[in-house]
């Protein structure tokens, strides 16, 4: 219990370096007081560009990862070729450092607990947890996107896809109980969308203000 704490506490520390704040900072713009507000990916790209949005993908995407690595790691006592062969002790640690990574990543410590929704660290952990499943539903992310043109909803229904897709694999309960807190956390971060969707106000990709 105590090595599951401590993946939990590295994964906040990690994922509160919330990339879209990070990158903004070199622009001397806090994206929160831009466009939708929210300290993300689709909002520095509103706000900032292709090169910075490019920039915030890979941020959180990596600290979702080695938040991730980190959990293995300390429940397993080591990370060796068998990352993807895992035991369920080091699942734990897995899904706790990502887990938290994504929580640190919406309410994050170093910028007065105002983050963002998390879906690209909810990708990364995705990855580590089962990467055919997260491949997946990042397809069916980018079908949506392209087929609507709010990336709020893609982030949703893939996310919200999340528990049916390990039910789908197979996967044990832990890792089922796990994808429905991704889940649920995705959801209740886009409760504001839902609200602009639903009501025809939602900014659609490429919209700029
Ligand atoms: O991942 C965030 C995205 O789904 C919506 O972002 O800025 O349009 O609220 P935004």
């Amino acid at each position: 219990v105590v090595k599951l704490v401590i993946a939990g506490v590295i994964g906040y520390l990690l994922g509160s370096a919330n990339s879209s704040l990070i990158v903004g900072k070199f622009y001397g713009v806090d994206v929160r007081k831009h466009g939708s507000g929210n300290a993300g990916m689709t909002n520095t790209l509103r706000t900032l560009g292709k090169a910075a949005a490019a920039l915030v993908i890979l941020g959180d995407i990596l600290k979702g990862v080695l938040a991730c690595i980190a959990g293995l790691y300390i429940m397993r006592g080591g990370v060796t070729a068998e990352i993807f062969n895992r035991d369920y002790l080091g699942d734990m640690g897995l899904m706790m450092g990502g887990i938290f990574s994504i929580a640190g990543h919406n309410w994050p410590l170093y910028f007065n607990f105002k983050g963002g929704k998390g879906i690209l660290t909810t990708l990364s952990v995705a990855l580590m947890m089962a990467p055919a499943m997260a491949l997946t539903l990042l397809g069916v992310f980018i079908i949506i996107v392209a087929l609507t043109r709010y990336v709020s909803l893609g982030s949703i229904i893939a996310a919200a896809l999340l528990p049916v897709g390990s039910l789908l694999l197979g996967k044990g309960p832990v890792f089922v109980i796990f994808s429905g807190i991704l889940a649920l956390l995705a959801v209740f971060q886009h409760r504001e969308n839902i609200k602009r969707i639903l009501g025809g106000t939602e900014r659609k990709l490429g919209e700029k203000k």
